[in-house]
Parts: C-alpha cells; sequence; structure tokens
C-alpha cells in the first residue's frame, strides 16, 4: 500500500468499479447467466480462483461483498478474508474451520464471554475440550498442550478485564508445538494492529466495533469495601448509557458484576475491588470528564 492509509480508505473502493462514488449495494440470491455455457465458465473460473469474486448463487457473495472483502484483505495484509453477518459469526467460524472432534484447543480466559460460551459448552457436544490460559502466566499455555491440541484462541485485550498479553510469546509457544493460532483483534483491528503480519494464522474483528480503530474502550479497577457506593457512581453517570457492546459514537458505562466477568478462572478480583468497564464516544471529552468528575464523589 503506497498511499497513506488514511488517503487508501478514501480512494480505494474506486479500484473496483468507476460509477459511484461508494460501490452499489448489490443484494442477490438467484444470479442470471446469458447460457449454459456462461454458467459453465464461471464456474470453472470459480474453482481455479475460488477467492477471485466468481459466483453462480448470489449466498456467495456479490459484487459488493467481494469489494469489501479486497479491501480489508488489503488493511489485513492477509491471504484471504471471510466475511461473516456479525463478528461473533466470525469467531465461530474460526474455531470450526479447523477443529474435530477430539481435538483439543486452548483459549484465553478473559475471552468475551459467548466465545467462553461456544467453546466451553457447545464445542464439548462435539467432543472436543476446551482448557483456558491465564494471559498473565503463558506457562498455563505450556501446560495445557497435548498432542490433541489444534488451536490457540487469544483475545487481546482481554474482555472487560482489559489484559494485554505477550502476543510474540504465544506464537513461539504455538509455533514450536505447530499449532494453529486465531485472535479475536476487535478492540485493536488492523488499523492498530495486523495480527497476520505478526505471525497468527487468523484474525478476527467484528465490524459492528470500530473497525474503523479508537480505542476508546477501557477498564477501571477501583478499590471500594462499598460496593454499593461503586454502583452509585456508575449510575450517577448523566452522558453514559448503560448496555452491552461498544464502538458506536455513544458513550456507554457497565459495573462489571458476576455476570458481565463471566465463570473466569484466574480472574481471582479481591472483594474490595470492582470492575467499570467504560466505552468513551464522540461527545465533547470535557463533557464527559465533567460528568466522570462529579460522579467519582459517590466512591466510599
Ligand atoms: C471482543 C468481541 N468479539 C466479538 C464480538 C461479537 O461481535 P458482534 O456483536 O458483531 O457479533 C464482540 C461483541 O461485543 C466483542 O466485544
Amino acid at each position: 500500500m503506497s498511499k497513506s492509509f488514511k488517503t487508501f480508505l478514501k480512494h480505494t473502493a474506486k479500484d473496483y468499479h468507476n460509477q459511484s462514488v461508494n460501490p452499489p449495494v448489490v443484494r442477490a440470491s438467484t444470479i442470471i447467466f446469458k447460457s449454459m455455457q456462461d454458467i459453465r465458465k464461471t464456474q470453472d473460473k470459480a474453482k481455479k480462483d475460488p477467492t477471485g469474486g466468481h459466483y453462480d448463487y448470489g449466498r456467495q457473495g456479490t459484487s459488493t461483498t467481494y469489494i469489501l472483502s479486497q479491501i480489508l484483505k488489503k488493511i489485513e495484509e492477509s491471504h484471504h478474508v471471510f466475511l461473516t453477518p456479525t463478528g461473533f459469526g466470525a469467531v465461530f467460524l474460526a474455531i470450526f474451520s479447523v477443529t474435530r472432534p477430539g481435538d483439543e484447543i486452548i483459549v484465553a480466559d478473559p475471552t468475551y464471554s459467548p466465545t467462553r460460551l461456544l467453546t466451553q459448552e457447545f464445542l464439548k457436544e462435539f467432543n472436543i475440550k476446551t482448557t483456558f490460559y491465564d494471559p498473565h502466566n503463558l506457562k498455563t499455555i505450556e501446560k495445557k498442550i497435548t498432542k490433541k491440541t489444534k488451536l490457540i484462541f487469544v483475545e487481546n485485550p482481554g474482555s472487560n478485564s482489559f489484559d494485554f498479553q505477550d502476543l510474540s510469546k504465544i506464537l513461539s509457544i504455538a509455533k514450536k508445538n505447530k499449532i494453529l493460532t486465531a485472535i479475536d483483534n476487535t478492540w485493536g483491528t488492523p488499523y492498530f494492529f495486523k495480527p497476520i503480519k505478526l505471525g497468527f494464522d487468523m484474525s478476527i474483528v467484528s465490524a459492528t466495533k470500530y473497525y474503523s480503530g479508537a480505542s476508546g474502550f477501557m477498564g477501571l479497577k477501583i478499590k471500594s469495601k462499598n460496593k454499593n457506593s461503586v454502583i452509585k457512581f456508575v449510575n450517577s453517570l448523566k452522558l453514559f448509557g448503560y448496555g452491552y457492546s461498544w464502538g458506536g459514537f455513544e458513550s456507554l458505562a457497565l459495573y462489571q458484576d458476576k455476570r458481565e466477568q463471566g465463570n473466569r478462572q484466574f480472574l481471582n478480583l479481591p472483594k474490595d475491588e470492582h470492575l467499570v468497564r467504560l466505552h468513551i464516544g464522540l461527545e465533547d471529552p470535557k463533557d464527559l470528564i465533567e460528568d466522570l468528575k462529579k460522579s467519582l464523589k459517590h466512591i466510599k
């Protein structure tokens, strides 16, 4: 990519079509061909070049999804991009594309809780075993590797507790043991960090967040013997909404109770420490700081 990244993002769609500024949104199920020979030609091309945008049915993709995947491929600097309807669909696809009954996978303990449920509960029914590693002690990965280990699934930083992990170390453990690696890179996005370049086999991004790269999503660890006063701090915020997800224009806050933390093995939070998660939106920072300052006074 010779242009600056910002220029690339503004102009790249033009490389694929020459009409409207943005590629038209094409939706399709049936695709009509001029003749049987025409159908066969497209099918032969798809066989030779499976990622080349040759489709004989709309579910395989359209010109719009092809352009998007080509652009994301350049951003990720990857061999190929698979698009799924949601980020969680991508987590599912990455895991199921490489695991088979009898395999084992090792997953970051602070992983997004639906990913935890998918691996811990759902995979079990397919005779695929999940163990979790401590993001602060990577020896726990080495201890859990067996001959059956197929995949190490990383999420960085850890969900809700924002643990930053030594990704190079994780990769060297995986490569030494010939184990595949996948990372949920939704927080960093390939705008800031390119996992495939570092050596990961698969990189996952939920584009319902800021693919778009902003990192305004963070956690606070608050020390207090009075849990209700910490909840009062959260409830007193006027400019923050209370809801799941992040990456939108609106600021959000959540007190991280057991339900949000998930069934973690290695969190070990002392009774007088509380986690609060903030997503910083696009409001004026001065107003947000003022709101936080006023509400923090409730903590006892
Ligand atoms: C880290 C992470 N990965 C994946 C997802 C799932 O993305 P989606 O909501 O697009 O399915 C989320 C959603 O909150 C997330 O926080």
